[in-house]
């Protein structure tokens, strides 16, 4: 299942098995990033097998298991199985909802010394429900984007849930975060703000978790995925 595959410089990105998020498939993705000491920071982390771990250990050596948002968990406790020296680190929400799992950092809104200046790390805050951080690689240029924004393909989610994830705006030519989390930004100035300070990095490519990806023109994919917040 190992197709870890590089996405830019110093970074690549591997598909995950299809997982079910309320009974709708979600299929996952993750990225690693070689830092400069070489240490690999893995954001999202999928499940992990012998032949995906293999080809991580191939890259360098483990140092940072990274989790954007507090709904991305279940494959981390694996990861630090495999990997016990590393340093993992709880978005908001997370250490409280896991408790079970040791996490040694919160991430807060600017970015880490382990990787500060070389990823920079900005909080989408504002929503009642859900904080994510956004991430970007200087060096590759690009964005990290766990799921705020979301555009499936348009037979992706069959039946009831089909027409459920087209009222939430996350079926093809929809893009973005699910509806009822935008209902859920209370605070939209405080959101768009997060917004702007990523675009404003002028991302080339984007890494989404669940939907495809782009490999250039990164800010128009993330000016249309925040349409519904920036105008
Ligand atoms: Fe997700």
């Amino acid at each position: 299942m190992a197709n870890l595959h590089p996405f830019g410089e110093a970074l690549w990105v591997a598909d995950g098995p299809v997982c079910s998020f309320y009974g709708f498939p979600y299929p996952t993705r993750m990225a690693v990033i070689r830092l400069e000491n070489g240490d690999l920071f893995v954001w999202s982390p999928i499940s992990l097998d012998d032949e995906l771990r293999a080809a991580v250990d191939g890259l360098g050596r483990v140092g940072h298991l990274v989790e954007p948002n507090a709904l991305h968990h279940l494959f981390l406790p694996d990861w630090i199985k495999a990997y016990p020296d590393a340093r993992t680190y709880a978005p908001p929400g997370l250490k409280n909802k896991r408790r079970d799992i040791r996490f040694d950092v919160e991430l807060g809104e600017t970015a880490d010394p382990a990787w500060a200046g070389q990823i920079d790390q900005i909080a989408l805050k504002g929503s009642v429900a859900l904080t994510e951080l956004f991430f970007f690689h200087r060096r590759s240029r690009t964005a990290l984007i766990c799921d705020s924004i979301q555009s499936f393909p348009r037979d992706w989610f069959k039946g009831w849930r089909g027409l459920l994830a087209r009222l939430d705006g996350i079926v093809q030519p929809g893009i973005g975060a699910p509806r009822e989390w935008r209902l859920s930004f209370l605070n939209r100035k405080i959101a768009r703000t997060a917004v702007e300070r990523l675009l404003a990095l002028a991302p080339d490519r984007v890494v989404l978790a669940h939907s495809a990806s782009a490999e250039q023109n990164g800010t128009d994919l993330i000016r249309r995925g925040f349409a519904w917040l920036l105008r």
